[in-house]
């Protein structure tokens, strides 16, 4: 008989497997030690590769933005701690891009030869590649729940101010109990949640609060200091 394989992959809103591994900051205990703060697991093809690079060139570059956000980072790719220890110490020593250089990665890095890590977030996606991790994004809340998957292929280099806006629109979210429209940016008006009834949706058109596009979308003002102040730590 055919085996079948049972393929679990993590889903939003789900607690974010836990694993230990090793990596280029020591032993990590994921999600258990990033308990209270936000947390952005990412994994990359290959280490020494052009597009890797840049990705991890902007990240760390970007890191303190992402640490007033109380949002830590950890990489991740099937390659080897010493390759992991000797890319990182080429981009610092060597590479200037875009006007970063210089640029030390103090976020860990972790290593994942047997794959263990990678298969149990669907990293591995056989269409795209059996033996690398395709670029996966999971944002994970401090109670270690994933928030936000987002997968890319091989080929593309992640938008990192997307990455951000997507921190900042959860936990603005979870601050205001709102919802955050397209393109939403701090500063942008929200969303409040539908009318549960008629009078409230009656209430609400009429309201000089509000801007109510029809009975189910309305939008409320929030100013972008507000949001920073409640978003920040
Ligand atoms: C890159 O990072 O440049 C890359 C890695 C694996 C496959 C293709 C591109």
């Amino acid at each position: 008989m055919e085996e079948t394989t049972v393929r679990s992959l993590p889903r939003i809103g789900e607690k974010a497997p836990a694993f230990k591994a090793v990596t280029t900051q020591g032993p990590i205990d994921f999600p258990k030690q990033y308990e209270g703060s936000w947390v952005i697991l990412f994994s990359h093809p290959a280490d020494f590769t052009p597009v890797c690079t840049s990705e991890f060139m902007t990240f760390a570059s970007l890191e303190k933005q992402f640490e007033e956000l109380n949002c830590k980072l950890v990489g991740l790719s099937v390659d080897g701690l010493y390759s992991h220890i000797a890319w990182l110490r080429t981009i610092k020593d060597k590479i200037a891009y875009k006007g970063m250089k210089d640029v030390e990665v103090k976020f860990p890095l972790i290593e994942d030869i047997t794959m263990e890590v990678a298969k149990a977030y669907g990293m591995i996606q056989p269409g795209e590649s059996n033996t690398k991790a395709v670029r996966a994004v999971f944002v994970i809340d401090p109670k270690g729940v994933i928030r936000t998957m987002i997968y890319y292929p091989l080929s593309m280099g992640r938008n990192f101010d997307e990455l951000l806006r997507v921190v900042q629109a959860l936990k603005t979210a979870d601050e205001f109990s709102i919802a955050t429209p397209a393109d939403w940016r701090p500063g942008d008006d929200v969303i409040i949640p539908t009318a549960g009834s008629c009078g409230v949706a009656k209430e609400r058109m009429e309201s000089k609060d509000l801007t109510c596009y029809d009975w189910f979308f309305c939008t409320k003002k929030l100013d972008k200091e507000t949001v920073l102040k409640a978003i920040k730590k």
